[in-house]
């Protein structure tokens, strides 16, 4: 099935039945990553296979650009999105929303970009993806493979979290841990897909990542009584759940259900500031080096940096940097206050609300994406806690311990 795509750098038309990653006349010689902002990405032009009604529902699926066949055995998506009572009060924002994509197959929403490359692969009759990852694309991917019979071949550096590494192996991934950073892999990852064949899943890279992506949205949408939220915090590292999101948002007012975008808020990491930073600075910023405990945020030249700033510009959007000691506190919060354990990077996202919160009128409809599970970085959360030593299985002790290690 042919797709049409645009570059959002030159805006040249290709359409095709072939697998593309990046515009030939706008990307680095044969789509290598270079030092900068990455030039040439697509992006496919939304053509609905069937009409909608105006106020009633609508099929996520048919908004991606090729069928989805397999669903069944990969169920994506359908997160739910809760209305926290208590930080609700807190906040005084009696409209807020947190969408918990954590919930997906693999615990993050990795998994609505990787149904959709699982698809391509099956399309095209690939039996080969590969891609690098920080952690969760990968065992995304290896989910997406495991479900769908396809060899995953993921290149990560050797910081990531060992949960995610493992949880891919579990998956039967194979895993190439490289030593240096995830530009690194990402580098590695491209130049083993020219080599070898397959598919290349690289977040950013593949078009059709963005794309998986936008389910997001028109669930939000669904779910809000078919209305799009005024404003929406997005935890950012290479710039790809952001700029799905929007897409998201764009198609559904292509499509005649939405009259607006929301505004939408990028948040990063201090550490891990180049988005925000180029924002700030309106010129492309690229790090030496990143540092923060939100691993999954942790980028220095971000795959899809200059679409995810069209979009801010296209949202009346912004950006906001929260610290670790702030993502730390807002993960303990989401925790002890909403019943939701998420990763480090997700947390950033209500960190970034509580920051902004001040620029937003407290009726408006605010959704904040916690986007990956706490369960797959426990050593995050061990930073947090402390486990008391167990004590004699007695009401004296219990009541002790209960005094002592909870005052
Ligand atoms: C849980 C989680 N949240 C947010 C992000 C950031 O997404 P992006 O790199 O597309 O900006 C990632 C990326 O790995 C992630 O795993």
């Amino acid at each position: 099935m042919a797709v049409t795509y645009t570059c959002t750098s030159c805006s040249r038309k290709i359409t095709t039945d072939d697998v593309v990653y990046r515009c030939p006349d706008c990307a680095a010689p044969k789509g290598e990553v270079t030092t900068g902002f990455q030039r040439g990405n697509l992006s496919v032009e939304f053509k609905p296979a069937k009409r909608f009604s105006i106020g009633k529902p609508v099929d996520p699926l048919a908004f991606l650009p090729i069928p989805v066949k397999h669903a069944a055995g990969y169920p994506v998506g359908s997160t739910p999105l809760i209305a926290p009572h208590r930080l609700r009060e807190k906040t005084g924002f009696h409209n807020l929303f947190l969408k918990l994509d954590s919930l997906n197959p693999s615990g993050s929403l990795k998994d609505r970009a990787s149904l959709l490359v699982a698809e391509q692969a099956k399309a095209h009759s690939v039996d080969t993806v590969t891609l690098a990852s920080t952690g969760n694309a990968g065992a995304s991917m290896a989910c997406a493979g495991a479900a769908y019979g396809l060899r995953i071949v993921l290149f990560v550096p050797g910081s990531a979290p060992r949960a995610k590494l493992l949880q891919s192996l579990m998956y039967g991934a194979s895993v190439v841990p490289i030593q240096g950073t995830y530009d690194d892999a990402f580098a590695l990852s491209i130049e083993y897909t020219r080599a070898f064949g397959g598919i290349n899943r690289n977040t950013g890279f593949n078009p059709f990542t963005v794309e998986g992506k936008k389910t997001v949205s028109i669930e939000l949408y669904n779910q809000l009584g078919c209305r799009v939220p005024d404003v929406v915090y997005v935890p950012v590292g290479d710039g790809v759940i952001i700029s799905g999101a929007c897409k998201g948002f764009s198609d559904l007012v292509k499509a005649g259900l939405a009259h607006k975008m929301p505004v939408v808020v990028a948040v990063q990491a201090e550490g891990s500031n180049a988005i925000a930073r180029s924002w700030k600075e309106g010129r492309e910023v690229v790090l030496s080096r990143t540092s923060t405990i939100a691993d999954s945020l942790s980028v220095a030249s971000p795959a899809c940096g200059s679409m995810a700033l069209d979009w801010l510009k296209h949202t009346s959007g912004r950006a906001v940097e929260v610290s670790d000691e702030e993502i730390s506190k807002a993960q303990s919060e989401l925790g002890r206050e909403a019943g939701a354990f998420v990763e480090p990077s997700s947390a950033a996202a209500w960190a970034g609300f509580l920051k902004d919160r001040p620029s937003v009128d407290p009726s408006a409809v605010a959704a904040v994406l916690l986007t990956g599970t706490g369960f797959k970085d426990t050593a995050a959360a061990e930073k947090l806690v402390s486990m008391p030593e167990p004590c004699p299985a007695a009401l004296d002790h219990a009541r002790r311990l209960l005094e002592e290690h909870y005052r």
